[in-house]
Formats: structure tokens, sequence, C-alpha cells
């Protein structure tokens, strides 16, 4: 397909996705990753779903640099695109590495489901769980009612003691899910970020099975319709491509994705001074018993070093390193497709993102597309500073 064809398809597209879609019958569509794990500042699936389908062919090699909960790792996947996906942070990649687990064909889904829904049977009431947790795992009695969190601490020793690794990794990703919808404070990401436990009289009891059942049904269930919605050849797509790493838990910088490999570059890099990746995930890294002090120093453009006097300069500097790897890894002809927030005239941001997009052009890359979008407007719903974010840009970018 040749600029001026795809430029018109691209132009046909709302990129708004603000209407619902009847993907109907047995027709393959975006698998919504956020459906099943809240983090923060996912994409709309049909985003990338869109941008692959437009941009690239099967077999191409994809890759998200930031690549979250792997969003447009799963639509790479199913469109039997090679996918690659970097991230910093580990509950993230849990999730993306977890989905990508889920999509093997060679593994019995059915019987998957009936086992994780297994786990709830056996809990005993009058028994304390608690007694046995880890120092990280206690800490988290904080955040719930006490009987919630005796059940919730039976789940965690169900986990522990689990032999299958797939249906130990699908409970690891449900669990890490349901312990801010189980907990008394939850109103936001923001308020796990910075500590904020619910007080005495805010504590509430959850029913703790019926929503790890819940959640374990729109999970598997959603993933056995997708299987059967995938060509006959995404089973010989799977196993050959399954062999290798394909998920870092690192900065694309730090990879060893080989220079001019890539075909397609999808993503949406954090926005400087709004979000705390790391700090928002504080429940899931306490059940993880891994202590989220040692990430979130390697986490560009971090809400919680706004105050910080140089902190728009270092996160300029870090995008632009990874911008000259993405450069790097893109073959000669390949496109990047990037989404950057668009700031008003008076922010101070604007300066930075508009340097930040003449450095693509710096790194020879040619604008090819370029459309504004609208963020849907529930984020705006509380009155919180940082969710005041309206508008986004998409960017497309040849390399030349
Ligand atoms: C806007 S989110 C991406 C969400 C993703 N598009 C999805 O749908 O899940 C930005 C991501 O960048 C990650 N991140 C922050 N600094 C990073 C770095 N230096 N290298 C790689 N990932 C980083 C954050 O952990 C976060 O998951």
């Amino acid at each position: 397909m040749d600029n001026s064809e795809i430029k018109k398809r691209l132009n046909s597209i709302n990129w708004n996705f603000d209407f619902t879609i009847d993907y109907g019958g047995d027709a393959l569509h975006p698998f919504n990753c956020r459906r099943y794990y809240s983090y923060p500042a996912t994409f709309i699936p049909e985003i990338p779903y869109a941008m692959i389908e437009i941009l690239s062919q099967k077999g191409d090699v994809v890759l998200d640099p930031f690549g979250g909960i792997g969003t447009t790792f799963i639509q790479s996947l199913s469109l039997e695109r090679i996918p690659y996906s970097c991230d910093i942070n580990p509950v993230a990649t849990n999730v993306c590495k977890t989905l990508y687990m889920l999509f093997d064909p060679s593994i019995n889904k059915e019987i998957i489901r009936e086992q994780l829904l297994q786990l709830c049977e056996g809990y005993d009431e009058t028994k304390d769980y608690t007694t046995g947790l880890s120092t990280q795992r206690k800490e988290l009695s904080g955040w719930f009612e006490k009987s919630t969190f005796n059940e919730i601490s039976f789940l965690f020793y169900k986990f522990d003691h689990l032999q299958d690794k797939v249906v130990q990794n699908v409970m690891k990703l449900i669990l890490s899910s349901i312990l801010v919808t189980l907990s008394s404070q939850n109103k936001g990401w923001a308020y796990i970020a910075d500590n904020v436990k619910p007080k005495k009289d805010e504590l509430r009891e959850k029913p703790v099975f019926d929503q790890y059942a819940i959640s374990t049904k729109n999970l598997m269930n959603d993933v056995i319709d997708h299987a059967h919605r995938l060509p006959s050849s995404f089973v010989a797509f799977y196993s050959k491509i399954s062999h290798e790493p394909r998920i870092f838990e690192n900065s694309l910088v730090n990879t060893p994705i080989e220079s001019e490999t890539v075909d397609l570059v999808i993503t949406s890099p954090p926005y400087p001074r709004m979000i705390d990746y790391v700090k928002s995930q504080r429940l899931s890294f306490n059940f993880f018993n891994e202590n989220f002090a040692d990430y979130v120093g390697r986490e560009t453009g971090a809400r919680y070093r706004r105050s910080r006097r140089d902190c728009l300069t270092s996160y300029e500097q870090d995008i632009c390193q990874i911008n000259k790897k993405i450069s790097d890894v893109l073959k000669p002809g390949g496109y990047f497709c990037v989404v950057l927030p668009d700031y008003d005239a008076k922010d101070l941001r604007k300066n930075v993102i508009d340097r930040i997009v003449e450095d693509y052009t710096k790194l020879g890359m040619d604008k090819v597309f370029e459309v504004g979008r609208y963020i849907p407007s529930h984020k705006r719903t509380l009155s919180i500073q940082w969710a005041t974010l309206v508008n986004e840009r998409i960017y497309i970018f040849q390399k030349g």
C-alpha cells in the first residue's frame, strides 16, 4: 500500500472511538486487556488494532517500548504480527505475560477456568489465615475490612501452593486485579499511590469469593471466545514465535532488540508529571512480595517528582534517549505511531512535547499523519487535578 492509500485509510477512522462497535458473529476483533486489569492510561485496544491492520502485514515485527499491560502486544499477537513489549513495571508486565500465556493454543482453557474456580473452596471462617503471611503481605491489612482480609489471605495461601504454572500466573493476575476493588479505598489509583489508607469508619466487608469468581469467568470466558475467532494459521504462528523472550521488564534502551529489525512501533509514553505507575500498583507489589521502592526510580515522568526543578528536563532527556533507540531498531521504511498529550498553550509541558515531536524528525523520521482525539470524559468525573488532560494527539512517522 502506498502512503496516499495509507493516509486515506488513516483519515477514514474516527480515532475518538466514542461509539459502540458491534463486532458480531465469529469475526476477530480487538482484545480489550483493560477489562481484566485496571491500570492507569491504557490504550483503547482499537487504536493499536487499527494501526497494525493498516501499517503492517502478517509476520511483521511490532514493538511497544512503553507496553504497559500489553494492549499493543496482544493485538499484534492476535493479528499474527511478531510482538515485543517493554515496561519497567513488573505488575504491568505480569498482565501482559499472563495474557500471552493464555493465548497458547495448546493449553486447555476450560480446564484452567475450572481449576481456578475450585480454588475458592474450603474456606473456614473460624481459622485465621493471616498468621502465615509475609511481612509485605501483612502490610496490606490496613486496606481491607478484617474478614475480607482473612478471605484474601486464604486465597494467597492457595496461590502459594499451586503447582501448575499457567493456573498460578492467571491467579496472580486475578488476585492482583481484585485487590483494588476489594479494598475499602477504591476512589482511584492516586489514593493508593499516595498511600491514603481507608479510615476505620470507611472499612467495608467485600465479597471476596464472588469477586474472584466473576473476574475469573470474565477473563477465561473472553479468552476462550477469542481463541475461537483466531484463524487456524494462529496455531503454527504461536508455536513459531513462543520460543524467544518477547516481554522485557526493562527500558527499551537495555533490551537486546537489534538494529533495523522492527517494522512497526506503536506506543504511548508516560506523560510528564501525570501518573505514578509504580506507586499506583502498591497493593500488587505487596502481594508479589516485591518492594516498589526498587522500581520507582526507573520510571520516566513520574508525578511524585513534579516539584523537582529538573523534572521536565530529565523527562525530556529520558524520552529522547528512548526515541533514539526506537529509530535505531526500526527498519528503514518502518512506521512509528505515538500518542502524546495535547496541552494548552499556557502549560509549560507543551514546549517539552513540541520538542519531543521535533526530535523524531531530527532522528530521520518523516511525519505522515497527525490527528487529535479527546480522552473519554469518564476519567474526569472526579475533580482530580491530574485528570484534567482533555486531548491527545496521534502522530505517525516513517523512517526514511
Ligand atoms: C501510558 S502507559 C502505557 C500503557 C499501554 N499503552 C497499555 O495499553 O497498557 C506508560 C507505561 O510506561 C511505563 N514506563 C515508564 N517509564 C518507563 C521506561 N523508562 N521504560 C519503559 N517503560 C516505562 C509505565 O510503567 C507505564 O506502564
